[in-house]
């Protein structure tokens, strides 16, 4: 029987503001998510602004993407910024180490990465080289991009951009524990002093958040990094800070990664919902080591990769990470945004790994064709919480039980967005009943309410570039009564309520 959920929200008990960048993206030059998918050069027939596909470009306008971290990745440390600056035809290429070996022609660098965030209206998360890169070789990139009246930044001019750029995220290596290093905590720890010591920003417009590597759910070798790094942090001498802590959490069940992205059973479903739960505990974790060291929260984590990774499409080279996308996939993002919206307090951030036709994507392309997948749907419903401030809700999240599988039946979340209109994001994790709500909106009264949903018979339905609407969010109906918004919404699905109040 389906009892209604009764979802009680508490106004007036205001939680912290969802930073907007939880919502953030990665980008990173792994096969063809620059190459193709963002890029096509400006002599393409694709339709392209200064090489930049224009369809892509209008996507993800929607989605009011607040930052994308690029140029890497594993592809980070072994990236030398002046390989990307210059005439294209002169630029060197390299070949892709990390990622399949891939010819990398470094026609997409700095000010073509620049180009593409301001076009899509986002701003810039770099991830800097400390691998095989040296602390001048960071400290002259970021001079390049911010200073005003140096050699470099007069270079930055003949190059084509007189202004300063805004970096708003400067990240001190990736993964460096692992593909970026491999460094014990305490040998990071020595280069994080002097990248971040000698690494300046000098645009005043701009408060460049510095941000450390921290640990891995999966790598061992990551374990002990945030507390090293808090530690060396809570003592360190005025010449260095960092404003953030970069942790990853993919959903892959091992690795190499064998879970099917498409015709997967019910139990398989369940594995994944249950493992992508985890983010919740990993970040308590590692938020409780930052809350003994810095209880006024001036570090933020960023959980600067995270997302599902599974077996790559058949057919396709490994090393580029290709993979479908179902409404599993908007359910996993669905869940992990409210996670990290209910760590608001030290989440300041996180990003989808990755933005264009490399693991959880948002778009999928080939050629001149591209396709929203159910995860871009997800993103697109939940921008009115970017910003949004959230509001305390409680709910009995029920069981859904499959074998020996238990997990939450629904999830529901709520804030205020900057409209001063209410969000109330509601997931139905139970992919075999429908599931009824009730929110008693006691202490408002409501003027309208509008509903989008998204759901999909099959719980692997993706879209296709033939099929590219078959998930694709609608409206739903609601029904108010007095102060009371009641609502059913179909299994496996997410809903985004937006209530207008008086
Ligand atoms: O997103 C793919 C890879 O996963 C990144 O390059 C690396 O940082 C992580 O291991």
């Amino acid at each position: 029987k389906n009892t209604p959920v009764k979802v009680i929200i508490s106004p007036g008990q205001d939680g912290p503001v969802i930073n907007r960048h939880i919502f953030g993206h990665f980008a990173e030059h792994l096969g063809t998510g620059i190459y193709g998918g963002i890029w096509v050069g400006p002599e393409s027939d694709i339709p392209n602004t200064r090489g930049i596909r224009n369809d892509v470009v209008e996507a993800l306008k929607e989605l009011k993407v607040p930052n994308v971290r690029w140029p890497g990745g594993c592809f980070a440390d072994q990236y030398h910024w002046r390989d990307g600056i210059g005439h294209p035809a002169e630029r060197n290429t390299r070949i892709n180490v990390s990622w399949g070996g891939a010819p990398e022609p470094n026609t997409f660098g700095t000010h073509e990465f620049f180009d593409f965030i301001n076009q899509i209206g986002s701003e810039a998360f770099i991830s800097a080289n400390v691998g095989s890169g040296t602390v001048q070789e960071s400290a002259d990139w970021l001079e390049y991009l911010t200073a005003t009246g140096s050699t470099l930044a007069e270079e930055r001019a003949i190059n084509g951009h007189p202004e300063p750029y805004d970096v708003e995220f400067w990240g001190i290596g990736n993964e460096v524990w692992g593909c970026g290093g491999p460094f014990t905590p305490q040998e990071y720890i020595t280069e994080l002093k002097k990248f971040a010591t000698f690494t300046t920003n000098y645009n005043t417009d701009v408060n460049t958040k510095f941000v450390a590597v921290g640990p891995d759910s999966f790598d061992e070798f990551s374990f002990g990094y945030t507390e090293a790094i808090m530690e060396a942090w809570a003592n360190r001498t005025w010449t260095w800070n960092i404003q953030g802590l970069s942790l990853h959490n993919y959903t892959r069940g091992g690795y190499p990664p064998e879970i099917p992205a498409t015709d997967f059973n019910e139990k398989q479903y369940a594995e994944v919902i249950q493992e992508t739960l985890g983010m919740d505990e990993f970040i308590a974790e590692n938020r409780a080591i930052m809350d003994k060291y810095d209880p006024d929260t001036e570090v933020s984590i960023l959980v600067d990769e995270w997302g599902a990774w599974y077996a790559p499409t058949e057919g396709t080279n490994p090393g580029f990470l290709q993979q479908q996308n179902s409404q599993r996939d908007a359910i996993i993002a669905a869940l992990n945004f409210n996670i990290f919206m209910r760590h608001a307090e030290r989440v300041h951030g996180a990003n989808i790994a990755q933005m264009i036709n490399v693991l959880q994507a948002v778009i999928l392309t080939e050629d001149e064709k591209m396709v929203l997948t159910p995860t871009y749907h997800a993103f697109r419903m939940y921008v009115p919480f970017q910003d949004a401030t959230r509001i305390p809700v409680s709910f009995d999240a029920g069981q859904y039980q499959i074998d020996d599988i238990e997990l939450p039946r629904v999830d529901a979340i709520a804030a205020k967005g900057k409209d001063g209109r209410i969000y109330v994001a509601i997931t139905n994790i139970d992919p075999n009943n429908k599931a009824s709500f009730e929110l008693p909106l006691e202490d408002y009264s409501i003027k309208s309410v509008e509903g989008e949903t998204l759901y999909a018979s099959e719980i692997d339905a993706i879209n296709t570039f033939e099929k590219p609407d078959n998930v694709a969010p609608e409206k739903i109906d609601t029904k108010v009564s007095g102060n009371k918004i009641s609502v059913t919404v179909q299994p496996q699905s997410l809903t985004v309520l937006e209530i207008n109040i008086k």
